[in-house]
């Protein structure tokens, strides 16, 4: 029903959902502030359980004293291209929330959950304005939340690699044959009507 990006979606989404992809090959050029925080803001408008807003973005501009730091918290694996991105975003969120009413501070069962709907939000915005941020687990949380000076109570999540798409033949040859737009699971195998469905029982 939509198509782009090399992709077709079954219902008649906004062509957004298709044209966010995580590419590898990135130029390299500066990004703004402005272009930046705009994701950022993007990220901030996310819903979150009691609205309590557990992320929290810790980034670093190319060619700026913090840029190798954020590179070097990245395994070898996405060092490789990630190096050549405009800009790292590091995704920490708060893991102790106050219950109404309450001083006392509890686990919170879904500031993961809240900061990944941010971290949506920031992905779809950037590829709104002509960016791509590729998501990383790969990298070293425990270095992050020292090296960062991350506050007790909070879990590393996540990171983002930002840049403008660039050469893929300037990948290593093993990086370029992935990089392309990936499709997705049929919904059928995704959603179900009143049950769980295991993957062998769902309905063809
Ligand atoms: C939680 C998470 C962790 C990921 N970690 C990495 C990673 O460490 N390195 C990498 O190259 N891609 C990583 N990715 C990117 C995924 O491989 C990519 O999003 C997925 O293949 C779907 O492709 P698309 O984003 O182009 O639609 C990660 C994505 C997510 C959401």
């Amino acid at each position: 029903m939509t198509t782009a990006n090399e992709r077709s979606a079954d219902y008649p989404i906004d062509p957004i959902f298709l044209e966010r992809w995580s590419p590898r090959a990135f130029t390299g050029e500066s990004i703004s502030e402005k272009d930046l925080f705009t994701m950022l803001e993007a990220a901030r408008w996310a819903a979150s359980s009691g609205n309590v807003q557990p992320w929290r973005f810790i980034y670093a501009h190319r060619n700026t004293a913090h840029w190798e730091k954020f590179v070097g918290l990245l395994v070898p694996g996405n060092q490789v291209w990630a190096k050549n991105a405009s800009a790292l975003v590091i995704l920490v969120s708060n893991s102790l929330v106050k219950r109404p009413g309450s001083d006392a501070e509890v686990l919170s069962p879904t500031h993961s959950f809240d900061t990944g709907t941010a971290s949506g939000y920031f992905a779809l915005q950037a590829s709104l304005m002509g960016w791509h941020a590729h998501g990383m687990a790969g990298f070293d949380r425990e270095r992050a939340f020292v090296e960062l000076n991350v506050s007790k109570g909070y879990t590393v999540e996540f990171a983002y690699a930002v840049g403008r798409l660039g050469d893929p033949t300037k990948l290593p040859v093993a990086l370029q044959a992935r990089e392309h737009p990936s499709t997705r699971l049929p919904l059928k195998e995704l959603a179900f009507e009143g049950l769980f469905q295991a993957a062998s029982t769902a309905k063809a």
